[in-house]
């Protein structure tokens, strides 16, 4: 049979000594071209690894003109697409690359066909790099030819693989969702697409498919699961995407008991095959409150100790004004708290500079300040609030937190949210920056389930009520009556639970309210009249009338889920094709611009902002 110059018989990561001699064709793209006069070196790369390539005129058995291939190969540049033929011989003696699995043999090519030239790339495609972000992502075609980003997205199928594997056994059905569709409310801001079939109105893209995975639950479908695509219009970070992927479950007559081992399964047989790392199950449990208490974040990393200090009875009759505005009761009647993190035998790393720095972190979580206090060598309490404390208030202090010469205690009084995200923030900050964080490398997964979140949240702002995961959530059934009656709104529980790992969420889901006229009642608490309640949710409060089962679910952030896996920081770094901070797309130039024709078809007018003097 002919051969076809454009095929391979084996891929770049594949040949080993046990195929010497044998006449092999590859394909791929050069990654390095080494000229030695009469010995040309190409290092041969595809999506499985490197291949040493080299034309040495001398031992090119079978080539039908070897001073034209030799003079073919002289010609080769980074990036260009070749095919090859050639035969397998080991490396000479000290040649071995060990780094590589095809490292102790090379091709000596006989038969060269340059299937594509390349421009000279705007950057070297090196595993590592410190060539700006911006650049690459520019070129991202050319940026996941990394091995590295190839790595991450392969790992990041083999997840799904798996997922979908496990799920299946469980009789989970796949089943897609619209993307053309209506607000799925998640706290976000919708995408809006408009209809020019239908003037003035508009879709919305999906930030989860919530009701429509709820209404398949209705359907009878019992067990559903989607890779599903979310769409958020919300201010971007490291581990958020304005448009990601979630693995999306729902499933019927099941409570926490029997679903919580689905996934902790699931997430075991993740670890073992994709990281061989056995994951004790089941996970622990942490309500939401003490999750707050201990570490002021529903997202707490258990990796390490700093734990936040309560120190408001402490402090229940200062004269310091800083707590005794904290610990008044608001005009709801709600108290702040004064609470604190101590770090022993380590005050003299942290100078002025280092504690403005961290004031401006708690800052930027609304603290009004943060309160130091140091004990000297001496043993003397150093703090700018140190004349307000009385001799009680410095022993108990003391005691409390077994202060030492060496000892640094950071302290932020507010209303709790404040104090919580303040100190949460803070804890991170400060044990990273002694050191107590463990790293990827250190293979240290703390899973756990953080469980019992609130049920509502007030918004001081709007004066009114939000829901805390989101409006389809149960109340714990203790909470049921309460929530009737509209009692005890502060302290109301949801039926709601977050998967954390290492400070991360990487999954949240709830039971979901099954009654129409509790859903109805949620709906109103929410603020929304029974009209708006109508046209928004009108076709799923109906649903929920026409016999409903219990049900509930959860999803995973796909993205975070491989970044964990991956052991790598930001979610872009799994993604084939992210967005900038600002939501942009700097390869395709997106958000863009769309013709006046267009957006006359669409009845569509653009309100231009006024452009702010500089
Ligand atoms: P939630 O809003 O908690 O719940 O989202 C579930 C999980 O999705 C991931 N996630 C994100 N990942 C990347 N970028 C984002 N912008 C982003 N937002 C969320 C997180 C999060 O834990 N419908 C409910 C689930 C349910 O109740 O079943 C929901 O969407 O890992
Ligand atoms: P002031 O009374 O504003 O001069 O603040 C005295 C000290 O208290 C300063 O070190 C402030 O950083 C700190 N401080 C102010 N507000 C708070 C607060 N809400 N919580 C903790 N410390 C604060």
């Amino acid at each position: 049979m002919a051969i076809k110059k454009t095929q391979r018989s084996h891929t770049c990561g594949e040949l080993t000594v046990n195929h010497l001699n044998e006449e092999v064709m590859l394909c791929g793209w050069v990654a390095k071209r080494r000229d030695h006069g009469g010995l040309i070196f190409i290092d041969l790369r595809d999506r499985y690894g490197i291949t040493q390539i080299v034309f040495d005129p001398a031992h090119m058995q079978g080539a039908a003109d070897i001073a034209a291939t030799f003079e073919l190969a002289g010609k080769l540049r980074s990036e260009y697409v070749l095919w090859c033929k050639g035969k397998v011989r080991s490396r000479p003696d000290g040649m071995t690359n060990t780094k590589l699995s095809t490292g102790a043999i090379e091709i000596v090519c006989n038969d060269l066909v340059i299937l594509s030239e390349a421009k000279t790339p705007p950057f070297p495609i090196e595993d590592e790099t410190d060539v700006a972000e911006q650049l690459r992502l520019e070129y991202r075609y050319l940026d996941l030819r990394r091995s590295y980003l190839q790595k991450n997205l392969i790992t990041r199928h083999k997840m799904l693989q798996i997922v979908r594997q496990h799920l299946d056994a469980h009789q989970f059905l796949e089943i897609e969702t619209p993307i053309l569709y209506k607000s799925t409310p998640e706290g976000a801001r919708d995408f809006i697409v408009p209809s020019r079939l239908n003037p003035g109105e508009f879709y919305a893209l999906p930030q989860s498919p919530q009701t429509l995975k709820q209404l398949l639950m209705i359907s009878g479908m019992d067990r559903y699961f989607q890779i599903a695509r979310c769409f958020r219009d919300e201010d971007l970070r490291a581990d958020r995407q304005p448009e990601f992927s979630q693995i999306d479950i729902e499933t019927s007559f099941l409570d926490e008991e029997s679903l919580f081992p689905i996934l902790e399964t699931m997430i075991q047989k993740l670890w073992k095959q994709i990281l061989n790392v056995e994951i004790k199950a089941p996970f622990p449990r942490m309500p939401y409150k003490e999750a707050m208490d201990r570490f002021g974040s529903d997202k707490p990393d258990v990796r390490f100790g700093l734990e936040l200090q309560d120190l408001s009875a402490i402090f229940a009759n200062s004269t310091f004004q800083v707590f005794s505005n904290a610990l008044a009761p608001n005009a709801r009647g709600i108290k702040g708290s004064v609470r604190g993190l101590v770090v022993h035998e380590q005050a003299e790393k942290f100078s002025r500079k280092d504690l403005d720095d961290l004031t401006k972190i708690v800052g930027a979580y609304g603290a009004k300040g943060l309160l130091w206090i140091k004990i000297t060598p001496e043993g003397e309490m150093q703090s700018p609030a140190a004349k307000f404390f009385t001799a009680e208030e410095k022993a108990a202090l003391t005691e409390r937190l077994s202060l030492r010469p060496g000892s640094l205690v950071m302290i932020v009084a507010d209303k709790n949210k404040v104090v919580y995200d303040a100190l949460g923030a803070l804890r991170l900050e400060v044990g990273g920056r002694l050191g107590m964080i463990p790293k990827p490398e250190d293979k240290n997964f703390a899973f756990l389930w953080v469980v019992n979140f609130p049920l509502l949240e007030f918004d001081d702002k709007e004066g009114r009520y939000f829901a805390c995961h989101h409006p389809f959530t149960s109340p714990r059934p203790e909470f049921f009556d309460d929530f009737i009656n509209s009692r005890n709104m502060d302290n109301l529980e949801a039926s709601a639970y977050d998967m954390v790992l290492n400070g991360v969420e990487v999954g949240g889901g709830s039971l979901r309210i099954y009654r129409s006229d509790v859903q109805a009642a949620m709906f109103n608490l929410l603020g929304l009249t029974p009209e708006e309640a109508k046209t928004k949710f009108g076709f799923f409060i109906d649903a929920l009338q026409y016999g409903t089962p219990p049900h509930g679910g959860l999803a995973f952030g796909v993205d975070r889920l491989a970044a964990l896996l991956c052991g790598v920081g930001p979610i872009r770094d799994v993604m084939a094709f992210p967005k900038t901070q600002k939501g942009t797309d700097l390869m395709a130039g997106t958000p863009s611009e769309v013709t006046k024709e267009q957006l006359q078809e669409l009845n569509v007018m653009v309100v231009k902002p006024q452009k702010k003097e500089v």
